[in-house]
């Protein structure tokens, strides 16, 4: 089989789906992009048999020296917003130099690519991309990814500040989410590689199977935590002050503000059956994911 190159293996995404892809093909055709070869992530791939290829995608030439050989590439979105058009602009370049064959993709699902939608900035970099790798020639799979189920317990912090809080403080209003946990994207996304030529230049959206609002959210740890969690909707200035007031880092209190508009604004409150399709199931309930995560 052709050799096949995952970036972004030592995140949580790429690192499950390399691994996912090992039970489904030889580890031989599985080569991983790393920036650091000494670095405990790095290490533990190479101990589990997968060939590590040394690349940034701050380096044009270096990804193109690191994609010699490769059929196809698995290209996980960088994890730096502000930094994402220059380097994803590297990636794609350096994949036509090096006559890759195949990229799938990790995008976003949105419905407003507007330059006034609060989620502009992520959209933006996402649409950009999916253009440069539409345009490039080579052969395309764009993965355009539903929010992280990640993402609930990263909003709303340990089991035992819910605890002490009682509350979900967050201007997501009556907006509703397909969350996806991060797994199941992997699952899926190993079942592509290991048949790329059945998802040959498609784009895939894919949303969970329910679709879930906060106030959903705290009906659901209020049953797993055995303690009533309330949820409270705030204006954005309410929102900022008050969390500006336990010296949350701005930078935060804006990603927090940006992403809770975008759910508010309906952006993920999307539905196909891609991801189904590609799983062979429904993706796993939100209750469940909770459950475990703060058990
Ligand atoms: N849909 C969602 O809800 C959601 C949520 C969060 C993130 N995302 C996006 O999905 C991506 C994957 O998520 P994740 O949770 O796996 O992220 P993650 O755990 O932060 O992993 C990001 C990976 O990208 C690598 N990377 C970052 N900058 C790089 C560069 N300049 N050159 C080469 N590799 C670089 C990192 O390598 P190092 O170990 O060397 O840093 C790491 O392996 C993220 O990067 C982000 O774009 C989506």
């Amino acid at each position: 089989m052709a050799k096949i190159l995952i970036t972004g293996v030592t995140g949580g995404l790429g690192g499950a789906t390399a691994r996912f892809l090992k039970e489904r093909i030889t580890v031989e055709d599985i080569a991983v992009l790393v920036r650091d070869r000494e670095s405990d992530s790095a290490k533990a791939l190479a101990n589990e048999g997968f060939e590590l290829r040394l690349g940034d995608y701050d380096n044009l030439e270096g990804l193109t020296t690191a994609f010699q050989g490769i059929e196809t590439l698995y290209f996980v979105s960088a994890n730096d917003i502000g930094k994402r058009i220059p380097q994803h602009r590297n990636v794609v370049e350096a994949a036509k130099k090096a006559n890759i064959k195949h990229i799938l993709y990790t995008s976003t699902v949105r419905k407003d690519e507007s330059s006034e939608a609060p989620l502009h900035i992520v959209v933006d970099a996402h649409v950009q991309t999916e253009n440069w790798v539409k345009q490039s020639g080579i052969t395309y799979t764009i993965l355009r990814h539903n929010l992280y189920a990640e993402v609930i317990p990263m909003f709303l912090g340990s089991k035992e500040q819910l605890l002490q809080s009682k509350t979900i403080y967050l201007p997501t209003g009556n907006g509703k989410t397909a969350f996806v946990p991060r797994e199941d994207f992997a699952e899926a996304e190993a079942n592509i590689l290991a048949a790329p030529s059945n998802y040959e230049n498609k784009v895939l959206e894919f949303n969970g199977s329910e679709q879930t609002s906060f106030e959903e959210v705290s009906k659901i740890l209020t049953k797993a935590l055995g303690h009533p969690i309330a949820y409270v909707s705030p204006e954005v200035g309410e929102f900022e002050q008050t969390m500006a007031s336990y010296q949350l880092p701005e930078e935060i209190i804006g990603m927090l503000v940006m992403f809770s508009l975008g759910i508010a604004n309906g952006e993920f409150e999307q539905k196909t059956d891609d991801l189904e399709n590609v799983l062979g199931r429904k993706t796993t309930p939100i209750s469940t994911f909770l459950e475990e995560v703060f058990a």
